[in-house]
This record gives structure tokens, C-alpha cells and sequence, in this order.
């Protein structure tokens, strides 16, 4: 039994936002979750994991805009696309919601005006960049310029890549706007702030009282030290968001309902289950509150967060537990060099238990970034998950099958072996309560080396040739089977599909900690199926081919190679061109022009005059009455000879080799070109 009392702790995850796909970096992240979220309901404990998809901001807002879509729709893509990722590497989620639900504008709006009534924001006129053609606020992303230190070009709004600086964007000089390459101009603006100052002594005292790591609170006193600034929580229209209730035009930053977001996560769990809400979100709760996130946004968690929650008199988190980020071969992760492994590539290839346990075997404690190569991945996987731990199983069950009907004996031969792996359970919980899978999983391993040595050692495949040592044998596999069982019931959080299996396989009831330490004796197994196959390095080169970026453009040869294609255009922009057909009712030459024929276009109830050069192989009386595709919305356009008013598109090598449409194409005028 846990000497506990069961615990009621409410644990998320850092919202993935709704723009693109999961990699295997934010699922670091999603598996330590889960892993903890596992270990502590296996140890009884009430656990619920909730967390959402980050739905707000520009980014998506552009992105949609950009992709010719809405923001709902994009947002609904990548909710479904992320949650089936989840799924399918087997995280034990609550609840995955969205913060573009009504719950969590409920939540934004209650915490905003509790936060305005106790006198904690403030409005002020601040300046800032605009882009006149987009008609929209720039933030410090989408404007860069030269920088007002050191004249490095090219510098994001905030600060500069070559000297550092600080500043604000409307110091930049040169200013160009990167949503349309228009120069920004400077106006003025009302936002709303949060006076994170009001909070400096609470923060001071709670970043350092043991809830978060060391390496974070040291980070934060450099804050401290400069002293902590107003947070502008508003951002202007165009903005896809919520807008701030008595402030039209006004919508509340991303950074502010994101993280209320697991708030409004936990009301729809709570409202969809019966679960109490309240009592987990008042000062005093008796339920433990833990954020797991990546240390690149400590700031948003350890003191926007924790003072929101305070200065709107609800609790504060138990703890923030950051991780490091992923690297691939020692470097950053890069699309180009193939080394961005998206979820669903991996799923495609590899099962999600060898990804589980290599990350659980680099995770600890600490914000140290951790490393995914995939020959020491396969190695790892081969050598522990299948050599060590479902090789025991596999070795012993067997002979209990055939030669004993399944039934195990009623005694363990080496019952102080069983109880140094049931000793262990303790040490093995608390490395996995302090997030130090590796710790943990590194014991595991030992265990596992100490549990084949026996097998080893007995040699059940030699004893059973002597029918004499028949009681030996069925008292050894036993054993064995035993000592597999306490070894899946410790690292069932990280491979619980394993987990299932063996269960399954020793025909007994979902492992709970506990049960390592009582031997399970004279009860009948199931026949044992694989669990686990060996990484095949043919299959880790299958993954890197499909991760691998798309071939450099080729040598260009041809017409292509002296008129090369334009840059790409989005679908939006294509689908600007209006391409019709139209019936040429006139043709004329035109006086002092030898390439050029003034054409009349019926578009089946509009008439235009335009201007063509395709003299070289039409002749004004060949192209009367046929037919040709022209777009039809190009704007008007002055010539020396009059206003053309459209374009018609011919194709051909050129000369007397240009072709419009044949009458008899089947073509009407006014017709849509697609
Ligand atoms: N939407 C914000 C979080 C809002 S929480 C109220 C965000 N989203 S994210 O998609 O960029 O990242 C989600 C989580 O994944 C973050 O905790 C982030 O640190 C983590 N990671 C993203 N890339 C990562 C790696 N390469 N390695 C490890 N974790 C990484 O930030
Ligand atoms: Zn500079």
C-alpha cells in the first residue's frame, strides 16, 4: 500500500499553438507530462491532465489570411491534427480544449475585469508603428529595420541580433512593415496594461520558496533586479482574439488567455464530468497545481501567470517544472537539414513506446537541453526495451505454457531477489515524484541486469531436458516471470503499452504500484505474445527520407532557363485574377503601332477595349468572331494609342505562332476560366 493519503493535483501541459504541426520537441514535453500524469494515478493518486490548442493571435490570423482560408478553419485543422498526434502516442489526457471556446472567454473576461476592478490595469496612450496599407498595428516581429545602436540592417522591432540593444520599434530607422513591405508610420494608441509592479514582493516571495528550479528563480532575479514592467495585455483590431469587454476595438494579447486557457480547459472538463471547479481555483485549494513548460516561456509562468491568478484572488500553481529544449545530432532542429521530425513522421515509422522510454532516459530534473540521436536511439531501444525487459518474459513464458499449463508455482525460489526489486519500488517513485526519469529508469535497467543474470544462471533450457527437474524449472520461469512483472509495474508510466500487454499476457488486473511487492504465485498466464520488436535501422532511414527536405531546385534548361517563373503567389492571389472568355466582335490596326491590334470584347454583356499584341499572327480580319480568354478585372491601363481595359492571354513560341481560342472550342463569352 501508499503510505499516503491520495492527492488531488491538476497538471498541464504548455498549449501547442494552432499553426502548424507537432514536433518531436513539443513532444518532450507531452510525454514527461504524461509519464508524471501516469506515475501519480498508478500510485492512486486523483491526477487530471488538462491542457488546449492555442488558437489566438496574428500569426494565425496572417496565416489564414495568407493560406485563403479563416482562422476557424485553420484552427479546427490543426486542433484535430494535433489531438490525433496525442492520441496516438498514448498520452492519458483529460482534456484537450481550444482557447477560442466560450469557456475560456468566460474565464479571460472574469479574470480582466477582476483584475480592473482591484485596480490593476491601467490605460495609457503609448505610440506605435502602423502599417498604413495593411491598416493594421505592427508588432515588434512584423516590423524590421536598422538598428538605432549600431546601424546593423535588417533588425526585428525589439532588439538587435548584432549589438543587443534594446529599444523600441519606433526607434528603428528605415522601418519597413513585414506584412506588406509598406513603411510604417508612427500613431498613437490606447492599451490596456497589467502593472505587474503591483506584484513585485508577492513574486519575489513565491519564485522563492521551492517551486520552481534553481536554475529558473536565479533567471528571475535578474528581473527583479531591473525591476518589473507594466504588461500590455490589449492588442488593437485587426486581431484574432477576444475583444475586451467594454473596450471595442480592443482584444485581449494571446500571451493573456493562453495561459487561462488551462482554466478554461479544466470548466469544460468540469462541466462535461461533474468535477468540482471552484474548490481547485480558490486561495487555499487543497488540490496541487503543476505547469509543465519549456524554460523559454519561464516568464509568461513564473510571474505574468502567477500574479494574473493572485491579483484576480484565485490560487496560485504548486509548481512550474521547466524542461530543455530537444536537439537533434548535438544542433538546433532544422527543416532544411532534415532534423525537424513532425509527430505524425514518426508515428508513421516507429512505435511511440521507444520514443517514450529514450526521452524518459535522458529527462531530469534540471533545464538541460537533451539530445535525439537516432543511432544511440535504436541502440538504447534495442538494448534495454527489448534486450533487458521484454526479453525476460519472453524466455521464461514458454515453458510455463507448454509444460506446465500455464500455471505458475505456488513459491519463488529466490525470494530475496523479488524483495531487493520490491525495495527499490520506494527510491524508483520518489526519481519519478522529482521528474528524474533518467534516475529512474536507470535503476530499472540494473534491476532488469540483476533479473536476466538469474535466468542466466538457473538456465531453465538446460534443466528442462532432465524430466527429474521438472518442479525446478516451473519454480525458476516463476521467478522470472515475477521479477518481469515487478520491472513492468515500475516503468508502466513511460511504456504502457508494454504495460497492457503483459498484463494481458499474465492474465491480471491493470498493475498498480503496490503490486510489486507482493509475488503473484499459482495462477494461470495467457500464451505470450512479442511485445516489442527491435528498432530496425532500415526503418530509422525510411524516417529520415521522409523527413528530409524537398531536393534543391534544378538546373534550369529551355524556355525556363532566360524567363524564369515569377515567385510563387498564394491561392488568394491567384484567385484575384479573373480570367473570362470573350467573343473579339472588332479588330483593328493601329495607326503607328506594328505589333498592337485594338480589339472590341463582348463578355456576353459587357463590352472592353483593349489592346493586344498579337499582330505578329493575327491579322485584324482573322480574329474577328473568335474567341479568346482575357482577365477580365485588370485594372485600366493609359496607352499613347487610348485605355486598354484587360488583358487577353495567348500562348505560343511567338511570331506568327501565338494562339487564342477557336470559335468552335465550345467556349461562351462570359464564361469562368479555371
Ligand atoms: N502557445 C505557447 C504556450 C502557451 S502556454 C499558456 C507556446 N507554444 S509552442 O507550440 O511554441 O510550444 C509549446 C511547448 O513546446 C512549449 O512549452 C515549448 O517550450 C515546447 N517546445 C517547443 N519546441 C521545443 C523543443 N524543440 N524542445 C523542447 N520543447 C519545445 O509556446
Ligand atoms: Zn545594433
Amino acid at each position: 500500500m501508499t503510505a499516503e493519503a491520495p492527492r488531488k493535483i491538476l497538471i498541464t501541459s504548455a498549449l501547442p499553438y494552432a499553426n502548424g504541426p507537432i514536433h518531436l520537441g513539443h513532444m518532450v514535453e507531452y510525454i514527461q507530462t504524461d509519464i508524471w500524469a501516469r506515475f501519480q494515478r498508478q500510485r492512486g493518486h486523483d491526477a487530471t491532465w488538462v491542457w488546449a490548442s492555442d488558437a489566438h493571435g496574428t500569426p494565425i490570423m496572417l496565416r489564414a489570411e495568407k493560406e485563403g482560408t479563416t482562422p476557424q478553419a485553420l484552427i479546427d485543422a490543426y486542433y484535430a491534427a494535433h489531438k490525433a498526434d496525442f492520441t496516438d502516442f498514448r498520452l492519458s489526457f483529460d482534456n484537450f480544449h481550444t482557447t477560442h471556446s466560450d469557456e475560456n472567454k468566460q474565464c479571460a473576461e472574469g479574470v480582466y475585469l477582476k483584475l480592473k476592478d482591484a485596480g490593476h490595469i491601467a490605460v495609457r496612450t503609448i505610440k506605435q508603428l502602423y502599417d498604413p496599407e495593411k491598416e493594421m498595428f505592427l508588432s515588434d516581429r512584423y516590423v524590421k529595420g536598422t538598428c538605432p545602436n549600431c546601424g546593423t540592417e535588417d533588425q526585428y522591432g525589439d532588439n538587435c541580433e548584432s549589438c543587443a540593444a534594446t529599444y523600441d520599434a519606433t526607434e528603428l530607422k528605415n522601418p519597413v512593415s513585414q506584412v506588406s513591405g509598406a513603411t510604417p508610420v508612427v500613431r498613437d494608441s490606447d492599451q490596456h496594461f497589467f502593472q505587474l509592479g503591483n506584484f513585485t514582493e508577492m513574486l519575489q516571495e513565491w519564485t522563492t520558496s521551492g517551486k520552481l528550479q534553481p536554475e529558473i528563480s536565479n533567471k528571475l532575479n535578474e528581473w527583479f533586479d531591473s525591476g518589473l514592467q507594466d504588461w500590455d495585455i490589449s492588442r488593437n483590431a485587426p486581431y484574432w482574439g477576444f475583444e475586451i469587454p467594454g473596450s471595442p476595438g480592443k482584444y485581449f494579447y494571446v500571451w493573456l488567455d493562453a495561459p487561462i486557457g488551462y482554466m478554461a480547459s479544466h470548466l469544460n472538463y468540469c462541466n462535461r464530468t461533474g468535477a468540482d471547479f471552484d474548490s481547485v481555483w480558490a486561495v487555499g485549494s487543497d488540490t496541487e497545481m503543476y505547469h509543465f513548460i519549456g524554460k523559454d516561456i519561464a516568464y509568461f509562468h513564473t510571474l505574468f501567470w502567477p500574479a494574473t491568478l493572485h491579483g484576480a484572488g484565485y490560487r496560485k500553481p504548486t509548481g512550474v517544472f521547466c524542461h530543455g529544449f530537444l536537439t537533434v545530432d548535438g544542433a538546433k532542429m532544422s527543416k532544411s537539414r532534415g532534423t525537424s521530425f513532425e509527430a505524425r513522421t514518426y508515428l508513421d515509422h516507429l512505435d511511440p513506446e521507444y520514443l517514450r522510454y529514450y526521452f524518459a532516459a535522458k529527462l531530469s530534473t534540471g533545464v538541460d537541453d537533451i539530445d535525439l540521436n537516432l543511432e544511440d536511439f535504436t541502440a538504447r531501444c534495442n538494448s534495454d526495451l527489448v534486450g533487458k525487459l521484454v526479453n525476460i518474459a519472453s524466455r521464461c513464458a514458454s515453458f510455463i505454457t507448454k509444460r506446465f499449463d500455464g500455471q505458475l508455482a505456488d513459491a519463488l525460489p529466490d525470494q530475496a531477489l523479488f524483495d531487493t526489486l520490491a525495495a527499490e519500488g520506494e527510491a524508483i517513485a520518489a526519481d519519478y515524484e522529482n521528474r528524474n526519469f533518467a534516475s529512474a529508469m536507470r535503476r530499472i535497467m540494473a534491476l532488469a541486469d540483476q533479473a536476466n543474470g538469474y535466468i542466466a544462471d538457473a538456465e531453465p533450457w538446460v534443466l528442462i531436458k532432465d524430466e527429474s527437474k521438472l518442479t525446478e524449472v516451473q519454480a525458476v520461469c516463476t521467478q522470472g516471470l515475477n521479477l518481469f512483472r515487478q520491472l513492468v509495474t515500475y516503468i508502466k508510466p513511460v511504456t504502457p503499452d508494454i504495460a497492457a500487454k503483459a498484463e494481458a499476457f499474465l492474465n491480471i488486473e491493470p498493475l498498480a504500484w503496490e503490486d510489486a511487492a507482493t509475488p503473484l504465485l499459482s495462477h494461470g498466464i495467457n500464451k505470450f505474445k512479442p511485445m516489442l520488436t527491435r528498432v530496425e535501422p532500415a526503418t530509422i532511414e525510411k524516417m529520415r527520407e521522409a523527413a528530409a527536405p524537398p531536393p534543391e531546385a534544378p538546373v534550369l534548361t529551355g524556355p525556363l532557363a532566360d524567363d524564369p517563373i515569377k515567385d510563387t503567389i498564394d491561392y488568394a492571389a491567384f484567385d484575384a485574377v479573373d480570367l473570362r472568355v470573350a467573343l473579339i466582335t472588332e479588330a483593328k490596326a493601329v495607326e503607328g503601332a506594328d505589333k498592337l491590334v485594338q480589339l472590341t470584347l463582348d463578355l456576353g454583356g459587357q463590352t472592353r477595349n483593349v489592346f493586344a499584341g498579337i499582330k505578329s499572327a493575327y491579322t485584324p480580319e482573322d480574329l474577328q468572331g473568335k474567341l479568346t480568354v482575357m482577365v477580365a478585372n485588370l485594372a485600366p491601363r493609359k496607352m499613347r494609342f487610348g485605355i486598354s481595359e484587360g488583358m487577353v492571354l495567348a500562348a505560343g513560341p511567338g511570331g506568327s505562332d501565338l494562339y487564342i481560342l477557336e470559335p468552335n472550342s465550345g467556349a461562351t463569352p462570359g464564361m469562368r476560366v479555371k
